[in-house]
């Protein structure tokens, strides 16, 4: 007799040597690239009449459970994440000529975030091998999420996030949430080397996207926009790239559905940079096989300024297979699409999560995106994780007297006759 097969293990994306599920790894010892996680999807595919038999479960992380790398369910780490709106925005459509917009609204998760997504998983998983401190290295959102997630399963939390270059919600999260927060004197890409070094200590368990179980809780929200567009996918998907897990992770939900027999194609993947901080983007229009790491990056979407993504292989060739492609969004481009996402839908982005829209607009504007298209943004931030930089650019405040002369005056109107 055979002992249960195990239902996942971990496979190097590089030499693509295999190590079992319950290794704890976050990279390969035998060359030193990034671990993916791989499951009998075939096997489990037909056993289980994929997604039919989850329509009773309410939409979100765990509806997928079975394709998640979790063993004892009741370990589970969990403030219902995921399940977010997919929400149709006609009046962009009308301003922009194209067919179908809708915008993943990332920020109804639990801390305002995908991050949750990651974190349930990840943190969960931390539980299961007894770490005793979690941390991570962060532009603000992973270490709200981590901090809070920590907080719900009573583990130690710390945090390295680059000294006066994080927006105020996010690091308030951290701090209200308990977490260690290390304002480090020096960039993301620092933060990351150092806690990289730190996770060699098993004191430590190093939640960054290159840990494969939060990318694993990450993929589901391609499985949900699946869903939510009544079994199909969209012809384009638009997505921000900072560190690069996040792109990686919808490339592989939609790798998935394919893999299972639900869909024909991919979505065409558009990923965004910011000019300030786009060294997959030069790799791309480069045709090269390798990036070169930004030293000074510099963009007013704080979340996505990264000069040495972990993930980049895997992005660029998630933009190259499906036939997309990586752009460089300006700090203008980005603001105009969270201030026109705001007052035309209603939907507050932070600015790396409006920065799709700013390749939207361009790209409707040059006809790169057809207007018969379908074409969903992945907003991945709420806009109020960073409420200053809108204060710093609104002209809508406009301080007066407390008297009715004044007040009419400030709204442009006359007198009433
Ligand atoms: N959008 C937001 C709002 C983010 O916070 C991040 C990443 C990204 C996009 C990019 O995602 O790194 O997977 O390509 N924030 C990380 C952090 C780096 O520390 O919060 P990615």
């Amino acid at each position: 007799m055979h002992g249960p097969l195990p239902r996942y293990w971990l496979r190097c994306i590089g030499c693509c040597a295999e190590y079992p599920g319950s290794s704890r790894l976050y990279s390969c010892p035998r060359c030193g690239d990034l671990l993916d996680i791989v499951y009998d999807l075939g096997e489990e595919a037909s056993r289980i009449p994929w997604l039919r038999n989850f329509e009773s479960r309410p939409l979100g992380v765990w509806r997928y459970r079975e394709l998640l790398p979790v063993e004892d369910h009741r370990l589970i780490v969990s403030m219902n994440e995921g399940g977010t709106r997919l929400i149709r925005c006609r009046n962009l459509e009308r301003e922009l000529g194209i067919r179908e917009i809708y915008v993943k609204y990332e920020g109804d998760n639990p801390t305002g975030s995908f991050k949750d997504r990651g974190m349930t998983v990840g943190v969960t998983r931390a539980v299961e091998v007894g770490a005793e401190t979690t941390i991570c290295a962060s532009t603000g959102n992973t270490s709200s999420s981590l901090a809070a997630y920590s907080a719900r399963a009573g583990l130690k939390c710390a945090v390295l996030v680059p000294s006066q270059r994080i927006a105020l919600g996010k690091l308030s999260q951290a701090l209200i949430h308990g977490a260690r927060v290390l304002a480090v004197r020096g960039n993301f890409d620092d933060c990351l080397k150092i806690v990289r070094e730190l996770s060699r200590d098993p004191r430590f368990y190093l939640l960054n996207s290159i840990n494969p179980f939060r990318l694993e809780g990450q993929k589901t929200a391609a499985y949900e926009i699946y869903e939510q567009l009544g079994g199909d996918v969209p012809d384009y998907l638009l997505i921000p790239i900072g560190n690069a897990g996040n792109i990686v992770a919808y490339w592989k939900g939609f790798s998935d559905l394919k893999n299972m027999g639900l869909i024909d194609a991919l979505p065409r993947f558009m990923g965004v940079q910011a000019e300030g901080a786009c060294p997959i983007y030069r790799a791309f229009v480069e045709g090269s096989s390798e990036i070169k790491p930004v030293e000074n990056v510099e963009t007013v979407a704080t979340a996505i300024r990264i000069g040495n993504p972990v993930n980049w292989k895997r992005a660029l060739r998630a933009v190259r297979e499906t036939g997309g492609l990586v752009e460089a969004v300006s700090d203008d481009e980005i603001l105009t699409a969270q201030r026109l996402l705001a007052s035309r839908e209603g939907v507050f982005a932070e600015p790396a999560g409006a920065s799709p829209i700013a390749l939207l607009m361009r790209a409707a504007r040059s006809g790169l995106i057809e207007r018969d298209s379908r074409v969903v943004c992945v907003a991945t931030g709420h806009g109020l994780k960073d409420p200053d930089i809108v204060l710093r650019t609104s002209k809508n405040l406009i301080e007066v007297d407390s008297e009715m002369g004044a007040i009419l005056r400030a709204l442009e109107m006359a007198p009433r006759a």
